[in-house]
């Protein structure tokens, strides 16, 4: 060893057995912080029924891409084989659209907030449903936007007339999430096609298909094939949600040729080098051919749903039927439910300003729903 490369070595050990410039690696775990437990996929500690996440995923296909694509991250994804482009291609074969349509993101969250600072910046009206998961809506208000929310209906679904009439001169664009996060309601498709065509002549139409997978012939049910008939429509999917791979973070937008050029070259100013990163582009690629995975995902998702009502029938306790991972339901007291179940390290949502009494349980394994059956048993949080 020379003397400067010892010289190196020494400095860089000293930092690394400080812990410092290095992760403090305990064993395979990452760290020894104590929030690591909310992270721990086992859900040997806390079982996260929070975030709708696939407690399935990722599939096996998609574990042994990353493991296949981990020794090349010293590369920018450009000119690899999972090269972002690839993706997009893929994606528009699967869609009945061009790449051109297509617009990739860090996790759907990213082009959401891309598309509230298009539409949003200006002092501009968008309309939303609510409840819904409105990250365009929060981040437009910051803006400076007026956000329009329409209440939905009282069988939970979007109130299409209500969010129409509400449109105005100044309105730039109109949200719509199917199926609906929090209340787990799915809008009839040809319904939605009739609206999202009608309205999009006035102003562009957002469909937020986070959880479109967990609809039966889902693909008959998306808004994309509206793109291709020339409506001014832009449809947002993940790979978090039945794909199983939240923590990957990719995602994508499809919409008409000139907005994704545009947005593109306004947020990404066009460079190949910061597309999502080479291992989630790989992972998406071949989840999307993975059809196995997504269909047996949907089915013991709806398994577990089943079984869950059965146990929210036998507590009478009213829920909303859902069309997706997790269950809306009326716990007339959600900051008691919440706290009781904390106290059996279970997570999960709720208690929304519009609806307070209501949570949002995501299906987890098997072993973590029969654990919140049993904690539930009783009603003791009423
Ligand atoms: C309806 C909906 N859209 C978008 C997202 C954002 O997900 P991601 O950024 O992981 O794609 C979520 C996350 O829970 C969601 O529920």
């Amino acid at each position: 060893m020379s003397e400067i490369s010892r010289r190196d070595w020494i400095k860089t050990s000293t930092l690394a057995s400080a812990g410092i410039g290095s992760l403090a690696f305990t064993g395979l775990g990452f760290t020894s912080n104590p929030k690591t437990e909310l992270t721990k996929s086992d859900n040997s500690e806390v079982r996260r029924l929070l975030y709708n996440e696939n407690p399935n995923g990722p599939s096996t296909m998609t574990k042994n891409a990353i493991n296949e694509l981990i020794g090349r991250c010293n590369r920018y994804s450009t000119f690899h084989e999972s090269d972002y482009t690839v993706l997009k291609n893929l994606i528009a074969q699967e869609e009945g659209l061009s790449a051109e349509n297509v617009l990739l993101g860090h996790g759907s969250f990213e082009p959401l907030i891309w598309t509230a600072t298009h539409f949003g910046s200006k002092g501009e009206e968008i309309v939303v449903p609510s409840p819904t998961f409105d990250v365009v809506g929060l981040f437009a208000r910051t803006l400076g936007a007026k956000v329009v929310p329409v209440e939905v209906d009282d069988q939970f679904n979007m109130d299409l007339d209500a969010m129409e009439a509400r449109i105005s001169s100044n309105t730039s664009l109109v949200t719509i999430c199917n199926p609906n996060n929090p209340t787990g309601t799915a809008m009839n498709s040809q319904t939605l096609k009739s609206f999202c065509k009608l309205v999009s002549k006035k102003c562009p139409v957002l469909v937020d298909e986070a959880y479109i997978h967990y609809l039966e012939n889902w693909k008959s049910q998306s808004m994309a094939a509206l793109i291709n008939e020339g409506a001014n429509v832009l449809v947002t999917r993940t790979f978090s949600k039945i794909y199983g791979m939240a923590g990957m973070r990719i995602g994508f937008m499809l919409g008409p040729k000139e907005l994704i050029k545009q947005l593109e070259a306004k947020f990404t100013l066009g460079f190949p080098g910061n597309m999502p990163n080479s291992l989630s582009v790989g992972a998406a690629i071949v989840a999307t051919k993975d059809r196995d995975f997504v269909n047996t995902s949907r089915t013991l998702n709806a398994h577990a749903r089943n079984r869950f009502y059965e146990v929210l029938n036998d507590l009478s306790l009213p829920y909303v039927r859902s069309h997706t991972n997790f269950v809306y339901i009326d716990v007339t007291k959600f900051k008691e439910f919440k706290s009781l179940m904390w106290s059996h390290k279970i997570l999960l949502a709720g208690g929304w300003p519009s609806k307070p009494n209501y949570a949002r349980v995501t299906m987890g394994s098997e072993e973590d729903m029969n654990f919140l059956a049993e904690k539930m048993q009783g009603r003791k949080w009423l």
